[in-house]
């Protein structure tokens, strides 16, 4: 059957999210019910390059809105402008597929690309459209809320809701084994989830790379608490959080990714330092990937249905090359060029860290 409308095509990118599945179904049912075709591409832009994708139906989304992980598939390493290959022997040649990509869309007869994702896939699609000439709409995706533009990125809600739990398990062990807990959430070089998880959550010291912290300021606040007779404190601390002066702690150095490092291990460190300087027993717990799994949440699942719907809105506007995004509780588009621009950081006067503040949060300075 020859569709009336035209033919899109929707692909996740990046590190995995919770709610990329709910964007999906409405996308695909969006689509569909305004007499598009839509192609689903597998794996990212991988599936763009290698030409693996197939034509959606409700059947295919039907159900899926509270699922975590996506149905398609993600890789947040395969750049088509800059695609590796890796040899039998270990080495890396890399190859630019922008044609392969512009062919392969040209044969599906695919008009439009709807690509979700985070910076990394969201600056390819920008690529794709200035280079190539692609039309593409955006949707932004990343547990980190770090993308510009948009006062939420999707995923979010539901990583500080997994962060809040795990603070508020750690009371308990905390308070019986009269110990310093840390818990090393995620959020790159963003506080985003730390400030949120744990003001929600109730953390004594929120550190978050915005603000560089002075182990000295963290110290104070553990002895303040044990004068009080509190014998236990938790410490909620970003994974790009650092000392003043000091450096980012890296786990590891990343390949043919969007990202030059990986992030991790600043908890444990911290953990120690305070151990060692005021002998009261503390643990690290990273949180790492439970961030990125399970189900959204209302306001995610809700997030989601309203941008995949304004995505293929958009594609009947034809108002290409945006991002959707949100403003003042309003879905709107933004230019894709201004979307790829700096992270956005928490401004250092964010109400939230001056309610912080107010009942006696450290945050380090
Ligand atoms: O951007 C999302 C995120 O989960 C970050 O918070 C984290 O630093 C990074 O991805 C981890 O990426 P990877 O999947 O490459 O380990």
């Amino acid at each position: 059957m020859i569709s009336s409308k035209g033919t899109l095509a929707v692909l996740t990118g990046g590190g995995d999210c919770p709610g990329l599945n709910a964007v999906l179904s409405s996308v695909v049912k969006s689509a569909l019910g305004n007499g598009y075709d839509i192609y689903g591409i597998e794996n990212g832009f991988n599936g763009l390059i290698s030409d693996t994708m197939k034509l959606m139906t409700y059947s295919d989304v039907s159900g899926i809105l509270p699922r975590g992980g996506t149905v398609l598939g993600t890789t947040n390493r395969d750049n088509p402008f800059k695609f590796a290959h890796v040899q039998t022997d270990g080495s890396v040649t890399y190859t630019d597929e922008r044609e392969t990509i512009v062919r392969n869309l040209r044969e599906r007869g695919i008009e439009v690309l709807i690509v979700i994702g985070g910076d990394g896939s969201l600056h390819i699609a920008e690529e794709l459209s200035r280079e190539c000439g692609v039309k593409v709409i955006g949707v932004p995706k990343t547990i980190d809320n770090d993308l510009p533009c948009t006062e939420r990125t999707f995923g979010f809600d539901t990583a500080v809701a997994t962060a809040t739990e795990a603070v508020d398990k750690l009371h308990s062990t905390a308070e019986s084994h009269h110990r310093v807990m840390a818990l090393e959430v995620m959020g790159r070089y963003a506080g985003w989830i730390a400030l949120y998880s744990g003001i929600a959550g109730g953390a004594d010291v929120i550190l978050i790379p915005e603000i560089p912290y002075k182990i000295e300021s963290v110290l104070h606040k553990i002895e303040q608490r044990r004068r009080l007779g509190k014998s236990f404190s938790i410490v909620v601390v970003a994974e790009g959080a650092k000392p003043v002066g000091g450096e980012l702690t890296v786990a590891r150095m990343v390949k043919d990714s969007f990202e030059q490092v990986r992030l991790g291990g600043v908890g444990e460190k911290l953990t120690r330092e305070i151990e060692a300087k005021t002998g009261i027993e503390s643990r690290c717990t990273v949180l790492g990937y439970l961030q990125r799994g399970g189900s959204p949440t209302a306001f995610d699942r809700l997030l989601c249905v309203r941008y995949g719907s304004a995505a293929v809105a958009a594609c009947l506007e034809g108002n290409y090359n945006v991002m959707v995004a949100l403003k003042g509780d309003k879905i709107v588009t933004v230019p894709i060029a201004q979307a790829g621009s700096k992270a956005r950081n928490v401004e250092l006067d964010n109400d939230i860290i001056s309610a912080g503040r107010q009942i006696g949060i450290c945050f380090g300075d």
